[in-house]
């Protein structure tokens, strides 16, 4: 009888509130009550968070200040504020971006590229080829400066503008963006329309194609399927999830996006199945309320709702 694999209990929490979240929200908020939301986080166990993103704050005003708000964090870590072994990453669109990080003594940024064509001229202006061409020169400028690259991979499972997005397109990007010099590509349901047999589905050739140590899994909970599909990564040995406090985010160039799955909402479920995330649900409880009264509004989580 052959042997069923053996996974590990622990789970890596990547929570993308004060970039995914936030970008999407009315209410701007200033960089102190950004420092605030992610030294909170911070404090709760959260050991990965992406703060802030250095693009144009044309295109996203709610990310404007990032720079201000890096060189916060980078200051709070070396003063012992904050933990060392926190990391942080920004979203770098360009070498402008990435200059920007260098300024700032980022650690680490993550590139983004998008599986529809149509998406990415829409969200970054260029076609995916020239996107990739593009980022080249960012690694490169990473590289050099023993900055880390995390890559996105946008609109996996399906697009507003294209529908259907091919399967093997989302592989063959994937193992593109690691050849470049990605440590990990997270794969993005960026308008949350996966469901759990479509995961099932793309995962084992995605495992196949880099191993799953280097992919994590981006699910926006739009249709409430997000939770389902984090069940169906973690049985297929997926143990990286991005999550956003309270569930809030959404992409402003996808306006069928809503919210990331609720980091909430995930570390209750992975905690009661017995996996290890090491943070603190009661404390992200609070959170969300100090974040609800920021933002001016109810947050969507579920499970906050009876912390
Ligand atoms: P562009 O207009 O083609 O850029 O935008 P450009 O190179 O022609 O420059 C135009 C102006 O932008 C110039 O300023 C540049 O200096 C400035 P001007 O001379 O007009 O005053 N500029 C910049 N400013 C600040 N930082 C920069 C930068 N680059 C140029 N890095 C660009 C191209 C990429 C800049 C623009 O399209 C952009 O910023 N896009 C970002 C869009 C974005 O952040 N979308 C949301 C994140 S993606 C997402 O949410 C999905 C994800 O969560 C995963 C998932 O869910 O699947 C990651
Ligand atoms: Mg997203």
């Amino acid at each position: 009888m052959r042997k069923a694999k053996v996974f590990s209990k622990m789970v890596s929490i990547v929570e993308v509130g004060p970039r995914d979240g936030l970008q999407n929200e009315s209410r701007n908020l200033s960089v102190d009550a950004r420092f605030k939301f992610v030294t909170l986080l911070a404090q709760a166990g959260i050991k990965r968070i992406e703060a802030g993103a250095f693009v144009s704050s044309k295109w996203v005003p709610q990310m404007s200040g990032s720079l201000e708000l890096c060189e916060k964090i980078a200051r709070a870590q070396s003063s012992g504020l904050l933990s060392k072994n926190l990391s942080w990453a920004y979203l770098v669109p360009n070498e402008q971006g990435m200059q920007t990080a260098i300024q700032a003594g980022a650690k680490e940024v993550a590139i983004f590229v998008s599986a529809s064509e149509t998406f990415s001229k829409k969200n970054i202006n260029c076609t995916i080829a020239a996107s990739l061409l593009r980022y080249k020169a960012v690694i490169d400028l990473a590289r050099k400066n023993k900055i880390r690259i995390r890559a996105y991979l946008s609109m996996c499972f399906g697009c507003p503008f294209e529908g259907k997005i091919s399967e093997s397109v989302v592989v063959s990007l994937t193992k593109k963006l690691i050849a470049l010099g990605a440590y990990e590509v997270s794969i993005g349901d960026t308008i949350g329309i996966a469901n759990p047999a479509q995961v099932r589905k793309l995962i084992p050739k995605l495992i196949a194609a880099v191993g799953a140590k280097k992919l994590a899994m981006h699910y926006h909970d739009t249709r409430g399927t997000a939770l389902a599909n984090i069940l169906v990564s973690l049985d297929l040995g997926i143990r990286t999830f991005d999550s956003s406090l309270g569930g809030i985010g959404g992409c402003p160039y996808a306006k069928s996006a809503t919210g990331n799955v609720a980091t909430e909402d995930v570390i209750f479920m992975l905690h009661a199945m017995g996996y290890r995330t090491g943070i603190n649900l009661n404390q992200l409880g609070n959170i969300n309320k100090i974040m609800a009264t920021e933002l001016g509004h109810e947050l969507p989580s579920r499970v906050a709702k009876t912390l």
